[in-house]
C-alpha cells in the first residue's frame, strides 16, 4: 500500500478495476478508475482527498500502513463529490479535529453530505499552508467541474494537484502516464472532458491562463483519477485548450435509431454519399439504442458535423436520441453543423421534432431535413447519398 512519487509524496489512493458506471449510470467507465489520495510527508504531514465512499473502511485501514494516522496535520479536500471525499467520514473518526482545508463551497457541499462539524479551515486563491521546507498554495477552481473545486501547487517537488481536472477514468497498476497505452490514455482523457467539462469550457481556458501566468515549474500534475502527469506534463494542459476551444476534427458523425431497419439504410446510404464527396473525412455512424451514449457524446464532440435520424413514432422521435439530445444538450457543445433524416409510415413529424432538438442543442443545420416514407427503396438510397454529398460539399 502505498506508491512513493517523490520523497515526500505518496500516493494512497484507491484502483478500482471493477466499475463500470460512474455517476450513477451516467457516465461509462470501460477501463475502469482510480481515486487518488496523496500523502505529503515534510515536517508537517499533509492528506489530499480521500476515495469513493465504498472503499472508505479499505482506504483507511491501508493508510494505517502507510502512517500512523495521528501523525496527519492536515487533511486537504479538493472537493465534495463524495468519489473524492467518501473517505472522509471514516477518516475524521480517527482524527476528529485534525484541520480540514478547503474552500467556502466546499464547507457548503461536505456539510450537506456527510453533516458533521468538522474543523474546517477556508482557503482562497493564493492562501498556503507551510509544511516545513515545501510549501503548498491553494487556487480555486470553481466550475472545474464543481463551484467548490480547488487545486494546490507543491514547491520544491513543482506538483500541481488538479483534483478532477486533467483526469481520466482509468484503472492501471502503472501509475504514470509514459508507462500507459497512450492511446487508450488519450481515448479517456478526451471522452473524460467530452462528457464532463465541455460546458465549463471557458472558465477551463481562464484557469489555466491563470496557473500559467505564475510561471512556476511543473513537474507533475497529479490528478484525482487516472494517472499522473510525469512525462511532459504540459501536453494535457494544451489537449486541455485545445478541447476548451470549440474543439472539432475532420470528422462527420452519423447517430441514428431504427424501428425496422429503414432509417438504418438511410443513415448508411448518407454516409456513403458523404465518403464519395469528401477528400477523405471519416464518417462515423452509431445506433443511439445500441452504442454507449458516453462514446457517441465524445465522437460529437470531435465533429465538425453531426447528423442525427429517427423514424416517425408517436408524432414524434425514438427515446433514445432523444435521451442523447438532452445530454449533448446540457453539453452546449459549439461551432457543429448539423442536419437530420428518418423514414416514416403515416404522419412523419420526426425530423420536423428532431430538428428543433438539434438547433435547440446549438446545432446550425445546414440543409433541409430528409425524410422518406416506409422502408427507402433504390431511388430513395439514392436520394439519400445525395443528401449526403450536398452535406459534404457544404463543409
Ligand atoms: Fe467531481 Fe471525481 O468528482
Amino acid at each position: 500500500m502505498g506508491r512513493k512519487i517523490t520523497d515526500s509524496v505518496t500516493w494512497v489512493g484507491k484502483i478500482d478495476w471493477e466499475l463500470k458506471k460512474f455517476h450513477g449510470e451516467d457516465y461509462s467507465t470501460h477501463r475502469g478508475s482510480s481515486y487518488n489520495s496523496y500523502l505529503i510527508k515534510d515536517e508537517k504531514t499533509a492528506l489530499i482527498d480521500t476515495v469513493w465512499a465504498p472503499f472508505a473502511e479499505e482506504f483507511v485501514e491501508d493508510l494505517k500502513k502507510v502512517i500512523d494516522l495521528a501523525e496527519i496535520d492536515y487533511v486537504i479536500a479538493n472537493h465534495g463529490e463524495i468519489d473524492h471525499s467518501g473517505g472522509l467520514v471514516a477518516l475524521m473518526r480517527e482524527i476528529p479535529n485534525t484541520p480540514i482545508y478547503c474552500t467556502e463551497n466546499a464547507i457548503k457541499s461536505l456539510k450537506g453530505q456527510f453533516h458533521e462539524d468538522w474543523n474546517f479551515v477556508t482557503v482562497k486563491t493564493g492562501d498556503t499552508l507551510s509544511l516545513g521546507k515545501k510549501t503548498l498554495t491553494f487556487v480555486e477552481a470553481p466550475m472545474l467541474h464543481w463551484p467548490d473545486s480547488m487545486f494546490e501547487y507543491l514547491d520544491g517537488d513543482a506538483i500541481l494537484f488538479s483534483n478532477d481536472a486533467f483526469g481520466q477514468h482509468y484503472a492501471t497498476e502503472l501509475l504514470y502516464n509514459d508507462l500507459v497505452d497512450q492511446a487508450e490514455l488519450y481515448q479517456e482523457a478526451i471522452k473524460y472532458y467530452a462528457n464532463i467539462l465541455t460546458p465549463f469550457s471557458r472558465l477551463v481556458v481562464r484557469k489555466i491562463e491563470e496557473v500559467l501566468s505564475f510561471n512556476l515549474p511543473l513537474n507533475m500534475i497529479c490528478p484525482s483519477h487516472g494517472v499522473i502527469w510525469r512525462k511532459d506534463p504540459v501536453q494535457i494542459v494544451e489537449n486541455y485548450m485545445k478541447w476548451a476551444n470549440n474543439y472539432q476534427e475532420d470528422q462527420v458523425t452519423i447517430v441514428y435509431d431504427t424501428m425496422w431497419e429503414g432509417t438504418r439504410k438511410m443513415a448508411e446510404a448518407i454516409a456513403e454519399g458523404i465518403g464519395r464527396a469528401s477528400n477523405g473525412t471519416p464518417v462515423k455512424l452509431y445506433n443511439a439504442g445500441k452504442i454507449d451514449k458516453n462514446d457517441i457524446v465524445t465522437e460529437i464532440f470531435k465533429s465538425k458535423a453531426v447528423l442525427f435520424g429517427s423514424p416517425t413514432v408517436n408524432k414524434g422521435i425514438l427515446a433514445p436520441l432523444s435521451g442523447m439530445l438532452h445530454e449533448v444538450k446540457g453539453l452546449a457543445f459549439k461551432n457543429k453543423k448539423a442536419a437530420v433524416f428518418g423514414t416514416y409510415g403515416w404522419s412523419g413529424e420526426s425530423i420536423d421534432v428532431l430538428g428543433k432538438m438539434v438547433e435547440e442543442a446549438g446545432f446550425e443545420i445546414i440543409q433541409p431535413g430528409l425524410k422518406k416514407l416506409w422502408s427507402p427503396d433504390d431511388l430513395s438510397l439514392n436520394d439519400c447519398r445525395e443528401f449526403g454529398k450536398a452535406f459534404a460539399s457544404k463543409l
